[in-house]
Parts: C-alpha cells; structure tokens; sequence
C-alpha cells in the first residue's frame, strides 16, 4: 500500500484526510462508530470567543445533491472547547486543529492567544461563513481585511500553523488567496459553503428562517476542485481542499488540483463513516496507479 502520510504546513498527519468544521461537533457523536485515531486530522466545530446559541430555526434544509445550511456559528465558546473539549480530543491519535471566528480582528488574535497556550496542532481562521453579519464573510471577500485578520492570527498563534479559510462567494478567489498567503498564513483552505436560497412555493417562505444558507455537498465538488485548481496556481503555500467529497475519486480530484490535504464533510450526515471510506478509497486509487505516496498525487492534474 502506498505511504498515506501527508504534511500540511508542518504538521503531519497520518493520512490526508481531515473532517471538516461544522460537520463533525467535537467528535464525541462519531468516537460511537469509530476510533477517531483513524483519521488523519479532525477540525472542529467553529469557535467564537464566547458562547452563541447560533440562529433560528428551521436553520437546515435539503437541496438536490446536499444541504443548505444557516446554523449560525452555535458553539460553547473557545474557552469550553480548551476546557471541556480539548482534552477529549487529545486521547486520539489525531491532530486536532481549531475552527475560529471573530467579529473584530482583535477577537480573532485573543482567541489565537488561548487556542495556542492550549497546544492544538493548526488554527483554521474562517473569514468566510455566509451565515453570521459581523466579521464572517465580510473578511473574506476583501483582500485588505483578510491579510489585517491573517496578520493578527499570525501575531498571537506563536510556533501553531495558521490556515485560512477562504470563501467561494467571491469573483475571484486567488486575489484573496494571495492577500492571506502575503500576510503570513502558512495553508489555506477551501471552499467554505456557497450561498444559497429555496423557497416553499406553498407559504412562498424561504425555507430557512435567516432566508438565505450556505450550500454544501456533492453539488459543490467541481467548483471546488476548480477554485483548489486556481488556488494551486496562484500561492505556494499547501491546501486543505473541501467541497462536496464522498468518496476516494473526490478526494483524488481535489488532491489532483493541488490540494496536500482533503476534508469530509456534510457526507458526513448521511454516513457516519464517510471519512474512513474516502480514506480507503483514496488509497486503492494510490495503490491502483503504483504510487509510492499518496502525495504524489497533489497537483498532479495534466490540463489540456
Ligand atoms: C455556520 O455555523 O453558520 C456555518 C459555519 C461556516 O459556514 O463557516
């Protein structure tokens, strides 16, 4: 079997796949099914600096291939998560790396200051959830506000990796990219969820209370690998590359256009073990095309 090890900006993980914030809690749900040691990395669910009971209801709604989702940011807070939460993570074999959100970029350098003295192996500054009015989005979809909050997470994470995490919603995703990648961030990773609406056509409500949501699973995989290909191709810097993945193909594509590593998502939702099959998957296809290290396959795509 080829070697599934993989290093995202400094950290190594024992095989490329992560699962992604917002899908997973804090693992304690999924430990039920499997040893969560098994996974490459697992990045929980994201954090403010103080608890948020996140939006109303009805805040999840299907769509044809996926979700659309206005959950709002609902955590305990950064300080529960490196109480609380922390230290149940920390029995796996995993890296565990912390999802953060701020609504000043000061925020985001406190919560950077915590999460670093409480030892987690990466820091996933989002600037890109479509579900929340202050900092969210409205960092990342500027280039100058998003290096200002890279900048300050770089100040405060000490020797801990910093990755960004970069929004779909955007004309173009390179120019934001090379704005954190010039400010100090050390991987970016993407994409977020891409803002999305339905409407009952009987109420003629939108089916989520805040209206709007962010759209996620297999629906987003080409644009996805699209935005990584572009990314690739834009910064140096290594790739955590999501969207849509469901199966080894998915993350094989996503690795071919550039991404080091991959993260499971809303596959989650409908098969509890999702994340392990990509990473079977994953590795019979290394294995099927003689490759000596999954790695290998990182932006190996031959565009016509
Ligand atoms: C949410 O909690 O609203 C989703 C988080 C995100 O999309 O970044």
């Amino acid at each position: 079997m080829p070697d599934m090890k993989v290093n995202l900006a400094g950290m190594t993980m024992k095989n490329p796949i992560v699962v992604a914030s917002g899908t997973f809690g804090f693992g304690r749900e999924y430990n039920e099914f499997f040893d969560l040691g098994e996974l490459g990395g697992i990045c929980a669910k994201g954090l403010t600096l103080l608890p948020r009971e996140g939006n109303p209801a009805p805040r999840i709604a299907e769509t044809p291939m996926g979700i659309l989702n206005s959950v709002g940011l609902q955590n305990p807070g950064v300080d529960a998560f490196v109480k609380e939460e922390l230290p149940f993570l920390r029995q796996f074999d995993t890296k565990v790396i912390a999802n953060i959100s701020g609504n000043t970029p000061e925020e985001y350098g406190i919560m950077c200051d915590k999460l670093a003295e409480a030892g987690v192996d990466m820091i996933e500054v989002n600037i890109s959830c479509p579900n929340v009015k202050a900092g969210g989005l409205a960092y990342g979809t500027r280039p100058d506000l998003a290096a200002e909050v890279t900048e300050m997470a770089k100040k405060h994470a000490g020797n801990v990796p910093v990755m960004v995490k970069l929004s779909p919603n955007v004309t173009d995703i390179t120019e934001i990219a090379k704005a954190v990648e010039g400010a100090g961030a050390d991987a970016v990773s993407l994409i977020n969820t891409i803002r999305g609406m339905r409407i009952d056509v009987n109420t003629r409500r939108p089916v989520l209370k805040m209206n709007t949501g962010g759209m996620s699973g297999p629906a987003v995989l080409p644009v996805a690998v699209r935005m990584v290909w572009e990314v690739a191709n834009a910064v140096s810097i290594p790739i955590l590359g999501m969207g849509g993945v469901a199966k080894g193909e998915d993350a094989a594509q996503l690795m071919l256009a550039g991404a080091t590593a991959v993260a499971v998502g809303t596959s989650l939702f409908a098969d509890p073990y999702a994340a392990i099959n990509v990473r079977d998957g994953l590795a019979a296809i290394a294995d099927r095309q003689g490759l000596a290290s999954v790695g290998e396959l990182t932006g190996g795509v031959q565009p016509w």
